[in-house]
């Protein structure tokens, strides 16, 4: 019983050191966003990122999304099963502004995009917009270079606005909500939409010039 706590924590102090090349790796996907917004608003008076926000995933909760998804143990393979360990979630003014910030970071030769999902050309089924990026940039660490993924989210202020508090709502809920919610959540779901593409024409309509 002793030996078990031990174990645990010597296992939670292994991963939270292996956790430090994913900090590492945000910060320089920080660093790349930042310049991204800077620059293209010093250049077209706009800027295409409202707010970015940034989380690496605590040990207890790698080791319970191992756990329940059944991937093994193994320290040196987390990153191989989860793809989500760092996380940033970039919102953005405009749905434009969106396909632009991942242009930008696609064009960048330290930046491979390795997976697209696309849920605002096609929603998930509760509604829940947003495109999601897995990447995977190289962090020079004093004897080696790691090439670390990041699971970048990509949405407008509305999307966030939806999906902020569908989280809020509903997160108790595993799977989906009760049938009776799915309905009304959905038609909230599109007025964000909607609300995104009315932004984005009177957007175009005065910057139609510029860019
Ligand atoms: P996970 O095992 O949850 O990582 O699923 P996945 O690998 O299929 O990932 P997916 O790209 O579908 O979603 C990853 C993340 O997007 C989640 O951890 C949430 O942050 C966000 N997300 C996905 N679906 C929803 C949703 O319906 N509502 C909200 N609020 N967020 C969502
Ligand atoms: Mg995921």
């Amino acid at each position: 019983m002793v030996t078990d706590l031990a174990d645990d924590l010597s296992l939670l102090r292994d991963l939270e050191r292996r956790l430090l090349v994913y900090k590492f790796a945000i910060e320089e996907l920080m660093t790349k966003l930042r310049i991204l917004s800077e620059e293209f608003d010093s250049v077209h008076q706009h800027d295409p990122i409202e707010h970015i926000t940034n989380r690496v995933k605590k040990p207890e909760g790698i080791l319970e999304k191992l756990r329940r998804k059944g991937f093994p143990l193994d320290l040196d393979a987390i990153g191989d099963w989860l793809d989500d360990i760092a996380g940033v979630r970039v919102v953005c003014p405009f749905v434009s502004d969106v396909y632009r910030v991942k242009a930008m970071l696609a064009r960048q030769h330290d930046v491979e995009i390795l997976r697209t999902k696309d849920y605002i050309a096609t929603p998930k089924p509760n509604g829940y917009r947003s495109l999601h990026l897995i990447v995977r940039i190289p962090v020079f660490l004093s004897d080696r270079v790691e090439h670390v993924k990041v699971e970048v989210q990509l949405r407008t202020i509305a999307m966030d606005f939806w999906a902020t508090l569908e989280h809020k709502l509903f997160y108790k809920y595993d799977d989906s909500p009760p049938a009776d919610f799915v309905g009304e959540l959905m038609s909230t779901a599109m007025i964000a939409a909607q609300l995104d593409d009315r932004m984005e024409s009177l957007h175009r309509r005065i910057h139609q010039d510029d860019h």
